[in-house]
């Protein structure tokens, strides 16, 4: 028995272990300034956006800042848009996947990395992806698919958008219910 314990505690599984808790209070923990437990605001809730597709221009202006369209954020994978307003708490202003807010995740989602490109929104067609990092991403599209409302396509430069117009009802993605991009 004290054999198995002196296995289990080595220093470097305790250093391990720290690290390990020390990232996820970084990402997950409460926030400088934020409200305490107590008065969390409740998960914001906005009404179901209409069926659009938009380009990532357009999308840009829904990273979840409480000026541009109230603070509604929405988040492009694998080219379609889903309106994750409702997990405000990951994906708003200061929240541990704010980068991810009126952007394609695709790339980050594929490299796991946190850090979003600087710079004016550019249409990015992950061409230069690995086949297991592609694989990632249709991972998180399901995933998203699953949890989020499909707002509609992340258009391509000279891709027409779609008229939604007799189909405004539509739940679903639509266009896209297979994991290949649209
Ligand atoms: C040490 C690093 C990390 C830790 C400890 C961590 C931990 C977590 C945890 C605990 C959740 C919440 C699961 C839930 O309650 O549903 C989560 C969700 C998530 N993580 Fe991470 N994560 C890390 C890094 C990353 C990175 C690098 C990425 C992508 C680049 C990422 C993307 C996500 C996404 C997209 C979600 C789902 C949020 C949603 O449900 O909408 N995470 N992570």
């Amino acid at each position: 028995m004290s054999n198995l314990l002196d296995e289990v505690f080595t220093p470097l599984n305790i250093v391990l272990s720290a690290i390990i808790a020390a990232l996820t209070w970084t990402l997950f923990g409460p926030r400088k300034g934020s409200a305490s437990q107590d008065d969390q605001p409740a998960v914001k809730i906005l009404p179901k956006m209409k069926r659009r597709d938009m380009t990532v221009v357009e999308l840009r202006e829904f990273d979840g800042t409480p000026e541009k369209n109230d603070g509604r954020i929405l988040v492009a994978v694998n080219g379609t848009v889903f309106d994750v307003t409702r997990a405000s708490h990951y994906y708003g202003p200061g929240g541990p996947y704010a980068a991810f807010a009126g952007r394609d995740a695709s790339r980050m989602l594929a490299t796991f990395c946190l850090k979003a490109v600087e710079g004016p929104p550019v249409y990015d067609d992950l061409s230069d992806l690995k086949s297991s990092e592609m694989d990632q991403v249709k991972e998180w599209f399901l995933q998203f698919k699953e949890k989020y409302d499909v707002v509609g396509k992340l258009l391509k430069p000279g891709d027409e958008p779609t008229d939604y117009s007799d189909n405004e009802e539509a739940t679903d993605g639509g266009q896209n219910t297979s994991t290949e991009a649209p």
